[in-house]
This record gives structure tokens, C-alpha cells and sequence, in this order.
């Protein structure tokens, strides 16, 4: 057993734009995370993973950097941020940062350099290309709709940007880049970061062949993931970030790797590879989804859910740790994907984080979701500020292969926005997340669903992620014991054993909201069942042979 601060330690993500508005201007910020630091301590968190907080023009949230070694205005200072890590600090608590590193803004000082001529000295930390046929290069679309490729006319060539044109792709290859961004990171530490979440990591290295990609039904550009996703040189990069810059006992250093799923996962957490801790993944981002995003398809317990979550727990442990989570500020919201957000809102919401906080792994909490927060129904195309959404109502919506309505449906089940929406703190206007007016819209069930009112209710989701979070740090057995399915081939129920030094776990979660039957398999012997935690008032709760399930029904037990 490879004890770590990282393993042991409840992880909560805080969309900062979104959690708390200090000074009434609309936009979260440091200030406001520092004010409700104690609210996480009261939850039980241990460590705060912050989306990025570095100087930015915020085409994309602050995933457009312009200074790495700054605080983007909005947020605050970087005496802010000294503070809040003395805060984190002082209450045992630890802070992960996000770093990204694939590209940069287009307002980055070494990108306004690169544009400026062909021999500037910084024109290789990116990537350019001349133009094919008087055309863009090939046909790759960025992952944020329109073109892969944006053309320069002061230098009369394109440089690359896979995802939105203000976010140029850097060019790894380059050593002198790779010494600054090096420097960048120990800048960091030395400021007392104790780990990273590298974002988009696997995108390093692109083909430099650049050929085109396949052209899908539906779509307007070529798939590129080939091209730029998973290739060799990554790992290289990857190696020589932890050899010359990582605490490899201390910091843990964490990656965003599409495309890697538990099967493949290894090649970058490989315990011997020298490469990443754990990396996020995207298994259960669209879990429901139909074939194409208006379209919705019912939840396969088996297919969609026990195939990924017991995938992650059956590897082998020189494979690597893994995190816990099912949402982030790229998905829409867990009890909305993956429970029911309407008539069992509070027990499904309880049942999933169930799951969650009783398997091997760091549980990642985004924020909200210890309140049960809800996809954003009913926002309008005006409602939402995510850049993708504008830039491909262009490329399916203006150019006629997809209907307006079938769009805005679309954006309900996926937009990322979805999970963006302000921290819901309480029934005060804009739920007392702002005094100003927020950059995004308030969900509008916020008077229903906010901390204040779930703070009071010893019921509610709120309370039952705290007992949860109490139960998980109480014993070794949830962090590193070893995982055994139980009844994996059932439609509707999700079981499973957790075992460590004799102590034994049996977690019965009901996924649905049917009524099914739990028959405890007979070779699983036991003297005693302990209820430790459920989601329901339990009578006799001692017999686990037979049980009957409630709707979204979720048992604790120690046997
Ligand atoms: C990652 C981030 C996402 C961002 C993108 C570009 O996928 O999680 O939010 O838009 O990278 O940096
Ligand atoms: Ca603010």
C-alpha cells in the first residue's frame, strides 16, 4: 500500500467564475473562495482543485492564458492568491492548480512575438503553416467549431489552434519553450502548489504531416483526434516534467487525457512510467446521450456505468491510481445526467455519490453537486457564454444541418454551461452568489435548491455528502481495500465488496427508480451487517439475504 496525502485526501473542484463574487462585479474570485473555506472544511474537503486562475482574456474562461505567472484581473491579486494558500495551508488543506500548457492566448506575449514575422525568434513556439491552394492547410476542425487553422495576414501563413482561434497550439518541440514553461511551474511550487491538473496533456505532439482528416456524416470538417491525441513524443515531455520539475513523493501531478479510458489509462499512470498520478478521463461525460445531441438514449447500468466504474477498480496496481468524479466544468450536471433531477432529485443524488465515495480512488466533488444542482433547462441560445456554443451555431445551425429548436434541446442535454452556472448559496436574488449582476444567469430553482436552506435540513444532500465524507476518512478500507463486484450482470442494481485487512464493506446502491430485489449471493458469508449509512429510514436493517430496494436506494454496510 502506497500511502499518499493525494489517495487519502476528499478533492473538491471549484468553477471560480461561478462559487462566490466578493467585490459585487458578477465574477467569482479569490476573495470569495477565501470567504468559504470554512464551508468546504465543514463538508470535509481536503484538497481545492481550481480551474485556472492566470491572467486571461477569457475567450475561454481563463483556459486563454497571457500571463502565467499572474492572477487574471477579475479574480483578484497574487497577493489573493498567497493568501488563500496560507488559508488552505493553516486548515490542512492542500491546492491543486490547473496548468495549462497545450497552447496559450493569442494575447501572450510570446504569441504576439511569433505573429510578428517569419525569423522572430519566438515564430517556432507555435505552430505555423502556409496555406494549401491559396486554403487553410488540411481540413482538421478545432474542437470549438470552425477551422483548425487561423490565417495571419501580416505573416501570410496559419498557425494552429485546436480549440478556439485565440488559443494557438505551442510547440513542444521546442526546448527553449520547454524550459520556460519548466520555470513557470517551479514559480509555482515555490508559491506552495501542491499539485496539478495539466489540461488538454495528451495534445502535445501533433502529426506534422498534417493530412486530412476523415469527414463524418453530419459534420463540416475532418476528424483530427488521430493526428493530434496520444502520439509518442507526449510521453517524453510528460517524463521530463517529472524528472526536472515535480516532487515525485510530494506534488501530485494529475492529467486531462481524452481519449485514455481504464483499459489504456496505464501508458500514462504506469507506476514505473515516471508520467502522471491519475488522469481524467472522459468515460461517463455522455453517458445517456442519444446520436446526436438532442437525442436521448436510457441509461445501460451495465454498458454505460458498472463496464467504466468497476474498469477503473479492477486494474492492476502498477497501473496507476485514479480519480473519482462524474461531472466537471466540460459536462453537464451529475443528478441531471445520471439521476433524476425531478422526483427522486435528492435520493439519486445521494444514491450516486454513494458510488462515488465508496470505490478506490480520489473523489473529485464539483462544486454544487453536494447541493444536488440541476442542468440549466431553461436557458436560451442568449443565456449561454461558452464559446463552442456560438461557434458551432455557426457551423450546424446558420448553415442549415441543424434546426434552431433541435440546437437549444442539444444544448440542454450537453452544453458545458450547463455546469457553469453561479454557486447557489441562498434565496437571495442571483442566490447570493453576486450583489452585482452574474456573468452567466442563476439557475432557476435556486430558491429550491441552495446551501442555506440544505445547511438546516439534518435530510438533505448537503448532509449526507458530510456523513459520507466522515465515513470514507474513517477507515483505510474505502481508500485503498480491494474492489469484488457483487451480482455484476444485475439490469438495475449496483454492488460491490471492499475489503482490507479483513474488514469488509458491502456498498447496495439501486441505480433506477424501479423497485428491484437484492439477493445477496451465497457464497458471501457474514455473522453481523452494520448498517453504516443509507439514503432511506432502514427497520430491521440487520437481514441483508434478501432485500427490497426503494427507488435510488443506497446501503453502507460493514459485514
Ligand atoms: C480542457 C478544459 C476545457 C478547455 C480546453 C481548452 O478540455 O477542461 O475547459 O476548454 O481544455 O483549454
Ligand atoms: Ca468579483
Amino acid at each position: 500500500m502506497d500511502k499518499k496525502w493525494w489517495k487519502e485526501g476528499i478533492a473538491y473542484q471549484a468553477y471560480v467564475r461561478s462559487f462566490k463574487d466578493s467585490n459585487g462585479d458578477g465574477i467569482g474570485d479569490l476573495g470569495g473562495l477565501i470567504e468559504k473555506l470554512d464551508y468546504l472544511k465543514e463538508l470535509g474537503i481536503d484538497i481545492l482543485y481550481l480551474n485556472p486562475i492566470n491572467k486571461s482574456p477569457n475567450d475561454d474562461n481563463g483556459y486563454d492564458i497571457s500571463d502565467f505567472r499572474d492572477i487574471m484581473d477579475e479574480f483578484g491579486t497574487i497577493k489573493e492568491c498567497d493568501a488563500l494558500i496560507e488559508g488552505l495551508h493553516d486548515r490542512g488543506m492542500k491546492l491543486v492548480m490547473d496548468l495549462v500548457i497545450n497552447h496559450t492566448s493569442d494575447e501572450h506575449p510570446w504569441f504576439v512575438e511569433s505573429r510578428k514575422s517569419k525569423d522572430n525568434p519566438y515564430r517556432d513556439y507555435y505552430i505555423w503553416h502556409p496555406g494549401k491552394n491559396g486554403q487553410v492547410p488540411n481540413n482538421w476542425g478545432s474542437f470549438f467549431g470552425g477551422s483548425a487553422w487561423e490565417y495571419d495576414g501580416g505573416s501570410g501563413e496559419y498557425y494552429l489552434h485546436i480549440f478556439s482561434k485565440k488559443q494557438p497550439d505551442l510547440n513542444w518541440k521546442n526546448e527553449k519553450l520547454r524550459e520556460e514553461i519548466k520555470e513557470m511551474i517551479k514559480y509555482w511550487i515555490d508559491k506552495g502548489v501542491d499539485g496539478f491538473r495539466m489540461d488538454a496533456i495528451n495534445h502535445l505532439e501533433k502529426d506534422e504531416n498534417f493530412p486530412d482528416g476523415i469527414i463524418k456524416e453530419g459534420e463540416v470538417y475532418g476528424d483530427f483526434l488521430k493526428y493530434v491525441q496520444n502520439l509518442p513524443s507526449v510521453h517524453d515531455y510528460l517524463k521530463e516534467l517529472r524528472r526536472d520539475v515535480f516532487n515525485t513523493d510530494y506534488h501530485v501531478v494529475i492529467g486531462e487525457t481524452g481519449g485514455i479510458g481504464y483499459h489504456n489509462a496505464y501508458i500514462y499512470t504506469g507506476t514505473d512510467q515516471g508520467e502522471l498520478d491519475f488522469t481524467f478521463h472522459f468515460d461517463m461525460h455522455s453517458v445517456g446521450k442519444g446520436n446526436r445531441d438532442w437525442e436521448r438514449k436510457p441509461i445501460d447500468l451495465i454498458k454505460d456505468i458498472k463496464v467504466n466504474m468497476s474498469g477503473w477498480q479492477l486494474r492492476k496496481e502498477e497501473e496507476g491510481w485514479c480519480p473519482l468524479f462524474y461531472s466537471n466544468h466540460d459536462t453537464t450536471r451529475t443528478v441531471s445526467r445520471l439521476g433524476d433531477d425531478q422526483k427522486y432529485w435528492a435520493e439519486s443524488a445521494k444514491m450516486l455519490v454513494t458510488l462515488q465515495l465508496t470505490q478506490k480512488g480520489t473523489p473529485f466533488i464539483y462544486y454544487g453537486d453536494e447541493i444536488g444542482m440541476t442542468n440549466a433547462w431553461e436557458f436560451q441560445l442568449n443565456d449561454y457564454r461558452d464559446v463552442s456554443v456560438f461557434n458551432k451555431h455557426k457551423d450546424l445551425v446558420q448553415s442549415g444541418l441543424v434546426s434552431e429548436e433541435n440546437y437549444i434541446k442539444g444544448l440542454h442535454y450537453t452544453s458545458r454551461d450547463n455546469s457553469r452556472t453561479p454557486m447557489q448559496w441562498n434565496s437571495s436574488e442571483n442566490s447570493g452568489f453576486t450583489t452585482g449582476t452574474p456573468w452567466i444567469k442563476v439557475n432557476y430553482n435556486y430558491k429550491d435548491i441552495n446551501v442555506e436552506k440544505q445547511l438546516q435540513d439534518p435530510n438533505s444532500i448537503f448532509h449526507y455528502y458530510r456523513k459520507l465524507i466522515a465515513l470514507r476518512k474513517s477507515t483505510d478500507t474505502l481508500v485503498y481495500g480491494d474492489f469484488k463486484d457483487v451480482n455484476r450482470e444485475h439490469k438495475e442494481i449496483y454492488s460491490y465488496i471492499r475489503e482490507l485487512n479483513g474488514e469488509r464493506i458491502l456498498v447496495i446502491v439501486n441505480f433506477f427508480g424501479n423497485e428491484p430485489v437484492f439477493i445477496l449471493p451465497e457464497d458471501i458469508n457474514y455473522e453481523k451487517a452494520e448498517l453504516l449509512l443509507s439514503n432511506y429510514d432502514i427497520e430491521n436493517a440487520g437481514d441483508i439475504r434478501t432485500i427490497n430496494l426503494r427507488p435510488y436506494e443506497a446501503r453502507i454496510y460493514k459485514i
